[in-house]
């Protein structure tokens, strides 16, 4: 099949790019005109910046894909500027979303397949949720309900029927080469510094994926007639109580200590402090059944913080 990776330098897009060509098909790889030089090897490589509507019609129109993945975010800004990181990233849940998929029907494609996340449940209900549980997007913070309404409205425009068949696929923490829980990603160092404590009994529920079977779980959704909202996660929704010192062990840090749970939203943001305390995990079962897929590593307990 011709497929187009829109996002095709990042975490997923970059390996995804080469797992799509293993598997024969022609891949074409959206890049912006500035990361050129990082796009990978590819069958095509279009440029285009998606908040550009008619650049991005242009581009999407030459590789003439029959599924087209979005994998745009711009959360490696995270780093140096955590607030252009989040709205640069709802910009493109939003308006990168509608333009992409105006320009999937316009291209003629068929297939939708995007990304989206896990862990913007509202925490209430079972411990662990399906797809069906409501989004947080009356969350108290500010800025955490303004992501939430972002990655809800990307749900809504990703359709799925009519002639471009939509996925959007959820996918849990990452953990992984190029990761913010890599070796030398910044929840890494955050850890090895001392600086991410346990709040209170670290009752909140996290559901991890290797950044492989994000892309394998991709693959599978490229190649399925499936449509509708998936959460692509492990097989081990864990409380930060058991993953957290066990990730600082793997890193050879110091044990978390333990703090008021009162305390961790000044600490460590409202929405690490909810991640820790409240949030609940994501269950796989639908993308199992539909999609056909299944982790490859289904416990974040073998390797999280070994790469
Ligand atoms: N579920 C999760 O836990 C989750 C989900 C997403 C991200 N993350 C974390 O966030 C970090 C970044 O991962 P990521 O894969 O989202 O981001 P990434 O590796 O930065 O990839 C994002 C992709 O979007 C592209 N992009 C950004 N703005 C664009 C625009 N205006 N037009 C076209 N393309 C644009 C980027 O291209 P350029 O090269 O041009 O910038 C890049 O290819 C990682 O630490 C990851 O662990 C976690």
């Amino acid at each position: 099949m011709r497929v187009l990776v829109a996002g095709a330098t990042g975490v997923i897009g970059h390996p995804l790019v080469g797992a799509l060509r293993a598997r024969g098909h022609e891949v074409s790889a959206l890049v912006r005109q500035g990361s050129r030089a990082r796009a990978p090897e590819a069958d095509q490589v279009v440029v285009a910046d998606a908040l550009d509507r008619e650049a991005l019609l242009s581009a999407v129109s030459a590789a003439r894909p029959e599924v087209v993945v979005h994998q745009m975010t711009a959360l490696r800004l995270l780093r140096d500027d955590p607030p252009a990181a989040f709205a640069l990233t709802a910009r493109l849940r939003t308006e990168g979303t509608a333009h992409l998929v105006e320009a999937a029907r316009a291209a003629g494609a068929r297939r939708l397949v995007a990304q989206s996340v896990a862990f913007a449940a509202a925490p209430a209900g079972e411990p662990v949720l399906d797809e069906d549980a409501p989004l947080y997007v009356d969350a108290p913070d500010p800025g955490w309900a303004a992501t939430v309404r972002a990655v809800a409205e990307l749900e809504r425009l990703v359709p799925d029927s009519g002639p471009v068949a939509g996925v959007v696929l959820r996918y849990g923490t990452l953990y992984g080469p190029r990761t913010a829980y890599a070796r030398t990603g910044g929840t890494a160092r955050a850890v090895l510094a001392g600086k991410l404590p346990l709040p209170g009994g670290g009752a909140g529920i996290m559901s991890f994926l290797h950044v492989e079977d994000a892309v394998g779980a991709t693959v599978a959704a490229v190649e399925s007639e499936a449509t509708g909202v998936f959460h692509v996660t492990d097989d081990d929704p864990a409380p930060a109580a058991q993953w957290l010192p066990h990730y600082a062990r793997m890193l050879a840090g110091p044990s978390p200590r333990t703090i008021p749970a009162a305390l961790a939203p000044r600490l460590l943001g409202w929405f690490m402090a909810h991640q820790l305390t409240a949030a609940h995990g994501a269950a796989n079962d639908r993308a199992r059944t539909a999609l056909g897929w299944k982790p490859l590593r289904p416990s974040w307990r073998d390797g999280l913080g070994r790469e």
